[in-house]
C-alpha cells in the first residue's frame, strides 16, 4: 500500500468488498458482502485509494427510514470501513464529510447508522448523537443508533 490523497470518489458496490472482508465480516460472518440495501435507487457508495489504486477507505449511503422517529427523507451511513495501517489518519473523516456533502445537496433532512460501539466516538466526532434505548448486540457485537439532523 502506498500514499493516499484523501480524495473521495463514488464507487461501483463491488469495490467496497474487500474491506468489508477484512474488516467488517470477521466477527458478522452470517452477512454477505453484498447487503440487501446496496443497490437500492439512490444507495451510493464512496471510497478513498491509496497511491496503487487499492481502496483503503470505503461508506456506503442507503435510503432508508429508521426505528425511531426521525424527520424524512433519511439515509444510513453503514459498512465504514478503514484499513488498518491507514487508521486515524482522518480518510473516516473524509468519506463522512463527502457523503454528508452529497446528502445535503440531495436535501436529505436525517443521516442514521448503527454503530459499532467501539467505534462510537468516530460518530459523535462528527457531530451525531446517541439516540437514547437503542441498543442491540449481535452475535457478541454491540451496536448504538446515532443520528445527525441535517436540517
Ligand atoms: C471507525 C473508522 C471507520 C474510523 O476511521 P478513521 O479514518 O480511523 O477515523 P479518523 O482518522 O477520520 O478519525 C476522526 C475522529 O474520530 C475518532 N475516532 C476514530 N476512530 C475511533 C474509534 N474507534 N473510537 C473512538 N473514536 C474514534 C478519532 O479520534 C478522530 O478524532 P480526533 O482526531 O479529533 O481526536 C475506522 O477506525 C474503522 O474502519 N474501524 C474498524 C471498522 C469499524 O468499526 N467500522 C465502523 C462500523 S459501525
Amino acid at each position: 500500500m502506498g500514499p493516499m490523497t484523501r480524495e473521495v470518489a463514488e464507487v461501483p458496490v463491488e469495490a467496497t468488498f474487500a474491506l468489508r472482508k477484512q474488516l467488517l465480516r470477521s466477527d458478522r460472518a452470517d452477512l454477505g458482502l453484498r447487503m440487501p440495501d446496496d443497490d437500492l435507487p439512490g444507495a451510493f457508495h464512496l471510497a478513498v485509494f491509496d497511491g496503487t489504486g487499492e481502496a483503503v477507505g470505503v461508506a456506503t449511503c442507503t435510503p432508508s427510514n429508521p426505528e425511531f422517529d426521525a424527520r424524512q427523507p433519511a439515509y444510513r451511513l453503514r459498512q465504514m470501513a478503514v484499513h488498518p495501517d491507514y487508521q486515524g489518519q482522518r480518510v473516516g473523516s473524509a468519506l463522512f464529510a463527502a457523503a454528508l456533502s452529497r446528502l445535503r445537496a440531495q436535501r436529505v433532512a436525517t443521516l442514521w447508522a448503527e454503530s459499532r460501539d467501539t467505534s462510537l466516538g468516530f460518530y459523535t466526532a462528527h457531530g451525531m448523537r446517541a439516540v437514547p434505548e437503542r441498543h442491540h448486540t449481535v452475535r457478541g457485537v454491540a451496536y448504538t443508533d446515532v443520528v445527525l439532523d441535517l436540517g
